[in-house]
Parts: structure tokens; C-alpha cells; sequence
């Protein structure tokens, strides 16, 4: 067991190259074990939230800090904050022609391998990886076929969603930050997903999961619920909080409509 991960949002503050600011302070501590959903209308930033948590460049830290384990990650790159233990699954995957899903996974296994292992190569040896690979791959129900495939190429948005989590189960990250990881799966889906989420969390690993829908919260039990509107968190609560914003949506937390000129 590995000493217990906490990800630490202080005050954080993103805005897109332009200037436009997005995300408007936002307090948050995840820690192992934990499961947070975030839920919040259209447009609202959970997206840009992820992104900015994963180092993508395209979105900016103008103010806080995102720390992990205490140690301040807010200017680290994307690859130094997946090697120290943070994953994201995108909304959007992107497809990389060439590459493999089996290769992909093998080459992103062994770089964080080499980081906690102070720089030194340390690649699993190809029967283990096999082993732990095909393991996960029948735990999510993936088909053998999509291993070699190229990664996303082609891919249904299912498929996508599968490997997805799949690359986090052979990861093994500290902290996973899902963003709406149940749109576009059937109910089966759903439900292996969802479970395959679960059974990461734990003293290892705590996961923020952003969703729009109730229905992948059956199956991964939240611990805390934020409700994020306009770049901001504006109500706190537990699973019930997610209950209640089923039936009465977002609408007492939005800024009125201002009149059209
Ligand atoms: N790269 C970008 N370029 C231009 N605008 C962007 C970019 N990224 C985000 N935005 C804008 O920032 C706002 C927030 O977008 P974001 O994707 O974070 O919302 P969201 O809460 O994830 O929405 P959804 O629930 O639809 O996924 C939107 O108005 C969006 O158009
Ligand atoms: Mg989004």
C-alpha cells in the first residue's frame, strides 16, 4: 500500500489563451479512497477544470495552486503530473494512428516506471506486462481484438470510454479525474465501467468524476458531491446533494438571462 494521495486545488483560477477567464476560484482536496463527482450545467468549466488539473498548455493557472502530495505541481508539465500519479480521462479521446493500444500502454506503463524509479529505465517485462494487461482487459470487458488496434483509431465512443479506463487500471494512478466517462456508453457499459472505477478506489487511488447524470453514481458511490456552476463551486453536499439535482436542475444557481440588445 502506498502512503495515502491528496490533490489540493487552492483557490485556482484558469482562463483560456485569450485572457477569457473560466474557472474562478475553485477549492477542492481530493485524497485516496475519496470519491468527488462534480456536476454542473453546459459550459459551466468542468472540462477546462480537468484540463488545467492535467497540465494540458492551452489552459492557464492565473492564480492558485494545485498541489499534490504538498509538493506544488501547478507549473509542472502534463508528463511530470502522470508520472507523479495523476491521470485524466478525457471527454474527447483523440485517436494516434500508429500506435497501438497495447504499445500505448506499454510505453506510458514503462515512463512512469522510469520516473519513480529516479530516472533509471525499469520497463516491466513483456510476460508480466502480458499477464497484468490481458487481466484488466477481461475485468473490463474489453475485446482482445481492440489491443491491436491503432489507439482510438476508428474507435466506437464505447470502445474509447473502455480503454480509457483500462489505461488507468494498468496505471494505477494516485489520483483519477474522470471527465464524463458515462456519456455516450449503453447501460451494460455504463455498468462495467463504472464498477471497474469502483474497484480502483480505494486506500491507492480517490477519483474526481465529472458527470452530468445521476445514473454512473449508481455504481460509483460518491463520497462528496460539488455543484459547479459559472467556474465556481456553489453547493457542497453527499450522493443526496446529486439526487436533488436530478429533479431540480441547475436553474437556482444560474445569473439571469441578461436581455438581449
Ligand atoms: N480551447 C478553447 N477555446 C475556446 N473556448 C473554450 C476552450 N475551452 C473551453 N472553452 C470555453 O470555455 C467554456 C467552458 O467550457 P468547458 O468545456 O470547460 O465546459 P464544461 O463544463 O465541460 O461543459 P460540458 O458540460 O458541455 O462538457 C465554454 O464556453 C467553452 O466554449
Ligand atoms: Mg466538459
Amino acid at each position: 500500500m502506498r502512503p495515502m494521495a491528496t490533490l489540493e486545488l487552492k483557490q485556482l483560477h484558469v482562463a483560456l489563451e485569450d485572457g477569457t477567464e473560466i474557472v474562478k476560484g475553485v477549492d477542492l482536496t481530493v485524497s485516496s479512497g475519496e470519491v468527488h463527482a462534480i456536476m454542473g450545467p453546459n459550459g459551466s468549466g468542468k472540462s477546462t477544470l480537468a484540463y488545467a488539473i492535467a497540465g494540458h498548455p492551452a489552459y492557464v493557472i492565473t492564480e492558485g495552486q494545485i498541489l499534490l502530495d504538498g509538493q506544488d505541481i501547478t507549473e509542472a508539465g502534463a508528463d511530470e503530473r502522470a508520472q507523479a500519479g495523476l491521470f485524466l480521462a478525457f471527454q474527447y479521446p483523440h485517436a494516434i494512428p500508429g500506435v497501438t493500444v497495447t504499445n500505448f500502454l506499454r510505453q506510458a506503463m514503462n515512463a512512469v516506471r522510469k520516473a519513480r524509479n529516479g530516472g533509471v529505465d525499469d520497463p516491466m517485462p513483456v510476460p508480466e506486462f502480458r499477464k497484468l494487461f490481458l487481466g484488466k482487459m477481461d475485468d473490463l470487458k474489453v475485446s482482445r481484438e481492440l489491443a491491436s488496434r491503432y489507439l482510438n483509431d476508428g474507435f466506437s465512443g464505447g470502445e474509447k470510454k473502455r480503454v480509457e479506463i483500462l489505461q488507468m487500471a494498468m496505471l494505477q494512478p494516485k489520483i483519477a479525474v474522470l471527465d464524463e466517462t458515462d456519456s455516450g456508453l449503453d447501460i451494460d457499459a455504463l455498468k462495467v465501467v463504472a464498477e471497474g472505477v469502483q474497484r480502483l478506489v480505494g486506500p491507492d487511488m480517490g477519483a474526481l468524476v465529472i458527470t452530468h447524470y445521476n445514473r454512473i453514481l449508481k455504481y460509483i458511490t460518491p463520497d462528496f458531491v460539488h455543484v459547479f456552476v459559472d467556474g465556481k463551486i456553489v453547493e457542497e453536499g453527499g450522493p443526496e446533494l446529486a439526487e436533488k439535482l436530478e429533479a431540480s436542475g441547475y436553474v437556482q444557481w444560474e445569473k439571469p438571462k441578461e436581455e438581449a440588445a
